[in-house]
């Protein structure tokens, strides 16, 4: 059974009395200890569909099951949102406490279980450190461990390295990596670098322009660490740049042509 499957979920918002339809019909499915990574272009929907998965807004139709539970409300999945939000007047370590304070963890235990992970996350010694004291990339290692600290199966991240130069993302992704092999969650994770989802994930899940349907999706079939320099690895990254429509989303990539045979034996067109 999938950790998580989504089925047909569409919705839509009204802006200004207009309907404005954002997702139009999304189906897949995660399984258990799986890193999925879904690209799309900005404003395609993506930040929505990660809300309606974690139970924090409704859907038109369709419906999301953890474990083959329907979920009806928010708790079977630790979300780290788009924007950091650690609160700015708490010190590092009562930010990272909240998840397990909001567990009933007393307050003393819940800050010697967030120590133990802090040399993990590159945090050691920034205990007691506002969040104004912290680079952006602790900031996000931050708000990352905190998700950890919510200790659901599935963890969604809603671009997490959104905020970090190209050096730091790419150091913050092979950790990621590292995190996703030793603590063995389902990941789900929104990006809109094709190449940080083809480091991390073992499939990938393209979304077309808003309303955001599935318009393609492939087993990234390679070994790790994965090594973007390899043909394999280009030919990947050319199916899923030719599915996100004109490039925009890199428009340094060379061009590939067909991906080699055998490296797509996991991608299918989407609905
Ligand atoms: N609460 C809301 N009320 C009304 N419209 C909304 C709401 N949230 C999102 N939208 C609209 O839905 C569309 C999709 O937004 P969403 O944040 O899901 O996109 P996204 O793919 O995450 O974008 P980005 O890549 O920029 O993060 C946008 O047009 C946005 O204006
Ligand atoms: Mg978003």
């Amino acid at each position: 059974m999938p950790k998580l499957l989504v089925e047909n979920l569409s919705k839509s918002y009204v802006q200004e009395g207009q309907r404005l339809p954002v997702l139009d019909g999304i189906s897949f499915a995660v399984e258990p200890g799986a890193f999925v990574a879904i690209v799309g272009p900005s404003g395609c929907g993506k930040s929505t569909l990660m809300e309606i998965i974690c139970g924090l807004e409704p859907a038109d139709a369709g419906t999301v099951a953890v474990d083959g539970k329907p979920v009806t409300g928010p708790g079977h999945v630790a979300y780290m949102p788009q924007e950091d939000l650690l609160f700015p007047w708490r010190r590092l370590i009562d930010n990272l406490i909240v998840p397990l304070q909001l567990k009933g963890v007393p307050r003393h235990a819940a800050r010697q279980e967030a120590h133990r992970w802090l040399p993990f996350f590159g945090l050691d010694g920034f205990a007691d450190a506002y969040p104004s004291q912290l680079s952006g990339g602790m900031r996000q290692r931050a708000a990352l461990l905190r998700t950890f600290l919510t200790e659901r199966e599935i963890i969604a991240l809603d671009e997490p390295f959104g905020a970090l130069d190209a050096h730091t993302r790419r150091r913050m992704q092979v950790w990621l990596a590292d995190v996703h092999r030793q603590m063995r969650r389902t990941v789900l994770l929104i990006t809109h670098d094709v190449d940080e989802a083809l480091v991390l994930a073992d499939r990938v899940v393209v979304l077309g322009p808003r309303p955001a349907r599935v318009v393609y999706e492939a087993d990234i079939d390679l070994p790790r660490p994965r090594d973007i320099l390899s043909p394999a690895f280009a030919a990947y990254k050319g199916a899923v740049l030719a599915h996100l429509g004109n490039g925009e989303e890199d428009p340094s990539a060379p061009a590939v042509a067909g991906p080699p045979p055998g490296a797509m034996a996991g991608g299918r067109r989407g609905h």
